[in-house]
């Protein structure tokens, strides 16, 4: 079978958005769910081998004693969620250890050098959006963890490089891969400028995933610095345009939730370009 990367998406993982579902202004929830249905539905429609799952870590699984740029958790299989109050059931997920391996050796081959850990707790970054994408939990997950919390972070376009090395390694491996990139768009958790969303900001990004997607690697640090820390998590969305091989996304969400503290986004992207 020719393997290839089935699938590629890109959508927000706020804890709020389970965890604080009817803080939202109703019709933002509403439109904002709809959407995550629809990325769960052509993910599954897609029939994945694997679902790669690429997030930020919040302090769960790394901590300044150790912090990779990227880190691929290889276990058989992970539990989560690691946070009670999000909503969220205890789950098991399988995991996929022989593609994490595959995704080892063609990251060296093509000249990154990722961390692997065998024991990567499922946090919100991971198990909100699965809880709507593949809510049986009875798809294989690898999850892979990029560092967006303590500078210096991995540049955009490394984070591209690695959706490249997740192409390859689905091809090579003759599986069906799908890659969900979740965290963003704009926001500041736990700051002074909790709650503010740029809007502005938030649209500029969708806009150029729609219309010139690779745009999106030049994106200054300050801008997205000026936008919320937490914005820095856009990486995990070019981690799946690379992936994609840089195609265009459709835009099936955005709504800025100041209840969730996130402009909330959800994009799917083109495979054929
Ligand atoms: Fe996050």
């Amino acid at each position: 079978m020719k393997g290839a990367i089935v699938f590629a998406a890109g959508v927000s993982h706020a804890p709020h958005i389970t965890g604080f579902p009817d803080h939202a202004p109703v019709e933002s929830k509403l439109r904002f769910y709809a959407a995550m249905n629809e990325v769960g539905a052509r993910l599954r429609a897609a029939r994945p081998d694997v679902v790669v799952v690429v997030s930020s870590d919040h302090f769960h699984n790394l901590f300044t004693d150790r912090m990779p740029a990227f880190c691929v958790g290889r276990a058989a299989e992970h539990q989560g969620p690691a946070e009670r109050w999000i909503r969220i059931e205890p789950f098991s997920v399988k995991g996929a250890p022989s593609f994490a391996r595959a995704v080892m050796q063609h990251a060296f081959r093509l000249g990154m050098d990722p961390a692997f850990s065998d024991h990567v707790v499922l946090e919100h970054g991971l198990a909100v959006p699965l809880s709507f994408l593949t809510p049986e939990f009875d798809y294989p997950v690898l999850p892979i963890l990029q560092n967006c919390m303590v500078p210096p972070l991995p540049p955009l376009h490394r984070c591209y490089a690695f959706g490249q090395v997740l192409r390859a390694a689905a091809e090579d491996q003759g599986l069906r891969v799908a890659v969900v990139g979740t965290g963003g768009l704009s926001h500041a958790p736990g700051s002074p400028d909790a709650g503010r969303i740029d809007i502005e900001f938030d649209r500029e990004f969708l806009e150029m995933l729609r219309t010139r997607p690779m745009d999106v690697l030049d994106l200054a640090d300050e801008r997205i610095d000026a936008a919320g820390f937490g914005t820095w998590e856009i990486r995990q969305w070019i981690t799946a345009l690379g992936a994609a091989g840089g195609g265009k996304a459709e835009v099936l969400a955005y709504e800025p939730v100041e209840a969730w503290e996130t402009g909330c986004g959800a994009v799917v992207f083109s495979l054929e370009h």
